[in-house]
């Protein structure tokens, strides 16, 4: 049976306490005495798609379990939802507009990096509605 470990709501455009979760994540798996190469792909992998619900979303959820096995990830939002996974997927693709852009985002590597650190990724999106993001991460 898989333990949650952390919940955590995600609002729109909160730059205050976007990466948040990725951080609280990151000191349970500690303390669970994760190895630190698995805290750091969490790490980026949690980041990465906090602040997607951040910037191009209307705000959703993070949830992580754990089980013997695997870390499980899940980002959901309400949101536009996303038009072309092919695209989103493609390193320096961004739809962010250049006032997210000054902010230091927008950089399109986003999904590529997890998409490269996870062990399994599974994306499901609605236009108009919004996409639920779930990754495992193997403890081995
Ligand atoms: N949660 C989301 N809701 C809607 N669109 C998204 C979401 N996450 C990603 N996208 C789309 O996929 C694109 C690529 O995402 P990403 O690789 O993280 O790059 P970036 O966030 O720098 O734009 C985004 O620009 C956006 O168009
Ligand atoms: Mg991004």
């Amino acid at each position: 049976m898989p333990t949650k470990i952390i919940e955590k709501e995600i609002e729109k455009l909160d730059f205050q306490s976007g990466g948040e979760a990725s951080s609280q994540l990151k000191n349970k798996l500690r303390k669970l005495g994760v190895t630190n190469a698995i805290i750091r792909k969490t790490a980026i992998v949690t980041y990465e798609l906090e602040m997607n619900v951040v910037i191009h979303s209307e705000g959703g959820v993070i949830e992580a379990s754990v089980s013997p096995e695997n870390l499980e990830i899940i980002v959901s939002d309400s949101g536009p939802g996303i038009k072309d996974l092919d695209k989103a997927f493609t390193p320096g693709y961004s739809t962010a507009s250049d006032e997210i852009r000054k902010l230091g985002f927008g950089a399109g590597m986003g999904l590529v990096n997890v998409k490269r650190y996870a062990d399994k990724l599974n994306v499901e999106t609605a236009l108009g509605q919004g996409t639920v993001i779930k990754v495992i991460i193997n403890f081995n």
